[in-house]
């Protein structure tokens, strides 16, 4: 069979990972896929940047957007990161000559998934972002093919893995904030830009993301409340724990009678909930639906390896040719969650905190 062929661009935590796991698994890969994974062509900023791989015998590109245009390329896998410039031009490069994108990149399906799914309809290719929610977490996945004959009446978790390692550790070691943020940064779990980790908007991208999905309706980010973790302080842990709670930054989409509500927000959750029990890194997805009650899935929210893994799990779905039709288009029926309205939820509360 003929091998596939990669365009990666961005070879930073993910890229790298990505680069590293197709070779060191390059046999047992071709084995499963029946054809060999063969990365042609990368594009990163800095081309003398050491980076644990070879680069040998790949074309180089300093521009992503001439990356997803070379002709030797049968998938472009954008890890690039941002919604706009460089990642939004080059997916759409990709996509307007039919070739088949994957992306780990969130901020750009949020922010463009719709205009993109009709753009990859229109050429009949496709957009794979098993990545872009819970990091390695198969949520995209389940979400599309498990559950595909449920009704879901609710989509819940922890879907930011620098806030919850964050609030994790302020609240186990008594560290500050900023040491957290720092650590998160080091281990490679921070967006380029951490204001959209504590800030809750990587927590929002990813909920529109999975509201989509759920609820078959098109992504709509703008009707997301959402406060992140900035304001939580070691004071605020210490007196939810005397109450028997911690305090998680939840992202949540539910049916009500007006339609889908979607909210990101730090929440009091009962210590002995499942949910207060997932720590550092870790992500966790509540799915209730009609057919299966409540599920959860939980594993690692960030880092190269866990989200290469998933980014990985795109490539073999194409190498092996199993390929689901990209994002819902449907019409929304999205409700703005009204912020001064104290919702309980799962026994948690919201808490405001300014
Ligand atoms: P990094 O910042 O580690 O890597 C970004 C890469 O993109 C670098 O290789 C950088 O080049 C390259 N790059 C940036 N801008 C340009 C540009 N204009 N032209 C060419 N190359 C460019 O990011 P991550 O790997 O952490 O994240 C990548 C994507 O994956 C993002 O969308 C992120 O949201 C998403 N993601 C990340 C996760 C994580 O745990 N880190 C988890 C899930 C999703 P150079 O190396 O030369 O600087
Ligand atoms: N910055 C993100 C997080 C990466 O911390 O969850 C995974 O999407």
């Amino acid at each position: 069979a003929t091998p596939l062929r990669l365009g990666i661009a961005g070879l930073g935590t993910v890229g790298g990972a990505l680069a590293r796991l197709v070779e060191a698994k390059r046999d047992a890969l071709e084995k499963r896929a029946q054809r060999r994974i063969e990365i042609v062509a990368v594009s990163a900023r800095d081309r003398m940047r050491e980076r644990g791989f070879s680069t040998e015998g790949m074309a180089w590109h300093d521009d992503p957007v001439s990356l997803a245009s070379h002709a030797e390329i049968d998938a472009y896998v954008e890890l690039v990161g941002g919604s706009e410039g460089a990642a939004l031009e080059s997916v759409k490069a990709a996509l307007n000559r039919g070739i088949p994108v994957i992306t780990a990149n969130k901020a750009l399906l949020a922010h463009h998934g719709v205009q993109l799914a009709k753009l990859a309809a229109k050429k009949n290719s496709t957009i794979l972002f098993e990545a872009a929610v819970a990091g390695g977490i198969p949520v995209i996945k389940t979400m599309r093919e498990a559950l595909a004959g449920n009704e879901v009446a609710r989509v819940y978790g922890i879907l930011n893995g620098t806030c919850n390692y964050i609030l994790t550790r302020m609240e186990k070691e008594g560290l500050t904030f900023a040491e957290c943020l720092a650590e998160a940064q080091r281990l490679g779990y921070a967006e380029a830009d951490p204001t959209f980790d504590v800030g809750g908007f990587d927590a929002a991208h990813k909920l529109a993301i999975l509201t989509s999905l759920a609820f078959g309706c098109e992504i709509d980010l703008d009707s997301i409340f959402i406060e992140g973790i900035s304001n939580v302080a070691i004071e605020d842990i210490e007196a939810a724990a005397e109450l028997g709670y911690r305090i998680k930054l939840l992202a949540v989409a539910q049916r009500t009678d007006t339609g889908i509500e979607q909210r990101v927000h730090p929440t009091m959750i009962p210590t002995k909930s499942a949910l207060a029990q997932v720590d550092g890194v870790t992500n966790a997805v509540a799915i209730d639906s009609d057919l299966l009650g409540s599920i959860l899935l939980a594993g690692p929210g960030a880092g190269g390896n866990a989200t290469a893994s998933a980014v990985l799990s795109d490539v073999m779905d194409l190498a092996i040719g199993s390929v689901t039709p990209t994002l819902g288009v449907a019409p929304a029926n999205l409700t703005p969650y009204k912020r001064a309205r104290m919702r309980a939820h799962e026994g948690g509360y919201y808490i405001r905190l300014s």
